[in-house]
């Protein structure tokens, strides 16, 4: 196994790799062998409600749609649904239409035969590239996107398809790899070419091997496995034999948005992106704090350091934004919600609030006396200003008002919280 002239000259960074000509033919291949994330063994707790997928629309209904009422009968899209994410939202969606498409058939005979197994016929597949789903003449609720648009050959032609099949209230989720994050994951992509490995030469357990010789603190530690992971065959094939994987910062993000002519309606764990509720928070004046969510977030993915994945809600430009929806006076009117991944700890006299759904973590604490009579207060049902009201119990003024103001802004940055607008009581 001799490297090639070619891969010899990759830069360290994915972005300008020479294109292969047939690299979806490659990305197929690659999935049809390695079929990444594997199929979740047992969905049963997902059916019971005992697991839930992460930012799935029945359980966050309000990250994704807070203008409007809660409805279960959602047409969703899986565009390159791999292995599990079609039986896990068919298992916690009954009443949804849901659409898998993948151009690996091995993927799709995984989620095939997974919803099978569990009766889930609410479900259908299609082997196709994404870019193509128009020709499906469907259109969707919501387009869950997460870990595909990075390894086509034009993800900006991509997220336009899925643009075009999304209805006008709709939303796209969507995840892309983030880059500082992934620096260890280049670097040995870089390797495994410069050794002229790749997965159809049995590159995958060789790098499985390498991976545990790594010296301590190589880059590839940054990732939460840690130092020298044990990682699965189909990881390391996913991960650092991938013909074609591109990673973003949060400016990249942005420009990917802006050129399918869509909107970021709110990142999916914003409590990352967001300076108010990170040390920088706490460190004083700063010029970041007022700046726009694009900004803010590209500070905290320098803060963060190793981010490795950006993910986020995109509407047609015609949709409010939550930032729209929940600043001033919105905010007043505003439902809130506990989020499903919430997690409260009292130490002490001391509470502390945590998503666990975060890529790092993210602490809202305080006194228990002073937070807990408010989190009480959340039931899905009264808005922010009837339990301002409950809990100062009739007692309000200007300035307990602009108080609690603060503190839901603040537990919603955080994702403590998610928020449905007034308007979409339903
Ligand atoms: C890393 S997996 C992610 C699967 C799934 N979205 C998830 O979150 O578990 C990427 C999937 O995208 C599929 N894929 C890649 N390029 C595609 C394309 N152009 N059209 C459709 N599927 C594609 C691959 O076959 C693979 O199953």
């Amino acid at each position: 196994m001799s490297p090639s002239a070619a891969a010899l000259e990759l830069p360290a960074f994915p972005e300008a790799e020479a294109e292969a000509p047939n690299a979806d033919r490659a990305v197929a291949a690659l999935y049809d062998d390695f079929p990444y994330p594997p199929p979740i063994a047992d969905l049963a707790p997902y059916i019971a409600g005992d697991k839930l997928p992460t930012f799935n629309p029945r359980d966050s209904w309000a990250l994704h749609f807070p203008e409007q009422a809660p409805r279960d009968t959602l047409d969703i899209l899986v565009a390159g649904c791999g292995t599990r994410v079609v039986p896990m939202l068919a298992a916690r969606m009954p009443r949804a239409r849901i659409v898998g498409v993948d151009l690996s058939a091995a993927s799709i005979a995984a989620s095939h035969d997974q919803c099978a197994r569990y009766g889930l016929d609410h479900v259908s597949f299609h082997r196709m590239p994404l870019e193509e789903v128009a020709t499906l003449g469907q259109d969707f609720d919501l387009v869950h996107c997460h870990g595909v648009l990075h390894h086509l050959a034009d993800p900006s032609a991509g997220l336009r398809a899925l643009a075009a099949v999304t209805r006008p209230q709709g939303a796209i989720s969507a995840m892309v790899y983030a880059r500082y994050g992934r620096t260890g994951v280049y670097m040995l992509q870089d390797l495994a070419k410069r050794l002229g490995l790749d997965a159809n030469n049995g590159g995958a357990p060789f790098m499985q091997a390498l991976v545990k010789h790594l010296p301590d603190r190589h880059p590839l530690a940054m990732l939460p496995w840690g130092e020298r992971p044990d990682l699965p065959i189909e990881e390391v094939a996913d991960m650092l034999l991938h013909p074609r994987d591109r990673a973003y910062t949060v400016h990249d993000v942005r420009e990917l948005v802006d050129s399918a002519g869509l909107a970021l309606h709110r990142w999916l764990g914003n409590a990352v992106y967001e300076p108010a509720v990170s040390p920088l928070g706490a460190l004083g004046e700063h010029a970041i704090a007022q700046a726009g969510p694009w900004e803010r977030a590209a500070a905290m993915e320098l803060f963060h350091g190793r981010l490795i994945t950006h993910s986020f809600v995109l509407t047609h430009p015609n949709r409010p934004t939550a930032a729209e929806l929940f600043s001033g006076p919105g905010m007043v009117d505003a439902v809130p919600v506990r989020s499903p991944h919430l997690s409260a700890t009292v130490d002490g006299d001391q509470l502390a609030l945590e998503n666990r759904a975060l890529q790092v973590p993210v602490r809202v604490t305080g006194p228990v006396e002073k937070l807990l009579p408010w989190l009480q207060a959340v039931d899905g049902r009264a808005s922010v200003g009837v339990i301002t009201w409950q809990v100062h119990q009739g007692r309000l003024d200007a300035a307990t008002m602009r108080d609690a103001l603060a503190l839901f802004e603040r537990l919603y940055q955080a994702d403590i919280i998610e928020l449905r607008s007034g308007a979409a009581r339903g």
